[in-house]
């Protein structure tokens, strides 16, 4: 990336354009203009910018074309994509979403969150252009670049982690929280000894390391949906259950971008895709059933579940520990696995310790406990 990243603003109302072109500027980014798709994509090969903010509705070749274009295209499938559009229905987001767009704002917006998503997707470009710039280092000269590349990588994901995060705030602590659930789970699991050769310091340590990632793909899913204050439609549950695919995808995506294999990465994927299948097969996306479930994403679920029946979320209150380890107890070999809700019983106290420990800031669920 350029030292000022190159902005290119794609939209067929001038006045827009004008309006984008300004306030970004202001911002001290380099801004580049198109006025329709194919200026739009002449604009992306020449000049390979840093981001691209993408309107749909435009003459020529409209932003689905452009999107699809970009996005197949090896050189400049890395370039994050912000669909600006007016139309806000569902279809359209998929259909954007499916494209590869990597985020959505419907007008009118506040133009301050296009800056925020804007400051979050080129963080994330610049850790992947780091990392392609280890990698070829490490490709051309053999050297041991190997450790700060593993670094990169680990701060890439926690930068993504946190994108998600911040897409939806009233998680708070969440993330930490759960890859510590997740740690004292695994080591219970271990000591119980059906798993004890399976699960090493390895293991333990991936899963600690990957677990945050688990609902990554809920920068897919749009804000009216995410940030609902009360029940989901059964409409807007489908497309809230895509988050799932939507992280897979996108840790698989990273895992072949990268053109190597980690098993942390890998464990990431699993644990992605597979977080809200249930034991008893009537989980979501794939239905698995029982041990096809990747036993990390087992494990994970009673952290994920243990964690949202704890924690005040924009739809619900928080409930105490008991009523929450009641529901975690009668889901046994339904929900979730039997083994571990026997280690989360076995470990109760430190739940209850952690959740204290990392309680959510600014968060008032003493008082809001039901
Ligand atoms: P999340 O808030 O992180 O919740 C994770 C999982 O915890 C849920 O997966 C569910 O299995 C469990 N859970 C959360 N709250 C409750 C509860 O009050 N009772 C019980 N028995 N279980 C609970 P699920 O249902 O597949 O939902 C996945 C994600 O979808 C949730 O993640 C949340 O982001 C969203 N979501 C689910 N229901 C609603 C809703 O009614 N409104 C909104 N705005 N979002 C929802
Ligand atoms: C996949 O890896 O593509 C399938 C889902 C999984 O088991 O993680
Ligand atoms: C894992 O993610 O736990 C490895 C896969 C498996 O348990 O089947
Ligand atoms: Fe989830
Ligand atoms: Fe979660």
């Amino acid at each position: 990336m350029k030292e000022k990243p190159y902005i290119l603003i794609a939209d067929d109302e001038d006045a827009n354009r004008k309006l984008l072109l300004d306030f970004l500027t202001s911002l001290g980014y380099n801004v580049m203009e198109a006025s329709n798709g194919q200026e739009a994509l002449e604009q992306v090969l020449k000049h390979k910018p840093d981001i691209i903010v993408l309107d749909i509705n435009m003459p020529i070749l409209d932003g689905y074309e452009v999107l699809k274009v970009i996005k197949s295209n090896p050189d400049t499938r890395i370039i994050p994509v912000i669909i600006i559009t007016g139309l806000g229905d569902n279809e359209s987001h998929i259909k954007a979403v499916e494209l590869g767009a990597d985020d959505f704002l419907i007008k009118p917006f506040n133009i301050h969150f296009l800056r925020a998503r804007i400051r979050s997707l080129l963080t994330i470009k610049m850790l992947y252009d780091l990392t392609r710039k280890y990698q070829k280092r490490l490709e051309e000269n053999n050297l041991e670049l190997l450790n700060e590349l593993v670094k990169t990588q680990e701060i890439t994901i926690v930068a993504l982690a946190k994108l998600a995060e911040f897409r939806d705030p009233e998680t708070g602590e969440h993330l930490e929280r759960m890859r510590e659930y997740v740690r004292v789970l695994t080591t219970e699991l271990k000591r119980m000894g059906k798993y004890e050769k399976y699960i090493d310091e390895k293991y333990i340590e991936n899963i600690y390391k990957s677990t945050p990632l688990h609902d990554i793909g809920k920068v897919g899913i749009p804000d009216h949906i995410l940030l609902k204050p009360s029940k989901l439609t059964p409409d807007e549950f489908e497309i809230m259950k895509k988050h799932t695919i939507i992280g897979g995808d996108a840790i698989k995506s990273a895992i072949e971008e990268a053109g190597m294999q980690t098993s942390f990465l890998d464990m990431a994927k699993h644990i992605a895709y597979n977080h809200h299948e249930k034991w008893d097969g009537t989980g979501y996306p794939f239905g698995l059933k029982g041990e096809d479930i990747p036993l990390s994403a087992r494990i994970t679920a009673v952290a994920d579940v243990y964690d949202a029946l704890t924690s005040r979320r924009v739809y619900k209150d928080a409930y105490r520990h008991e009523v929450a380890k009641e529901i975690i107890s009668s889901e046994a070999g339904k929900h979730f696995d039997p083994e571990v809700v026997e280690a989360f019983f076995n470990r109760e106290e430190e739940f209850i310790e952690l959740k204290e420990k990392y309680k959510d800031r600014f968060d008032q669920s003493d008082i809001l406990q039901k």
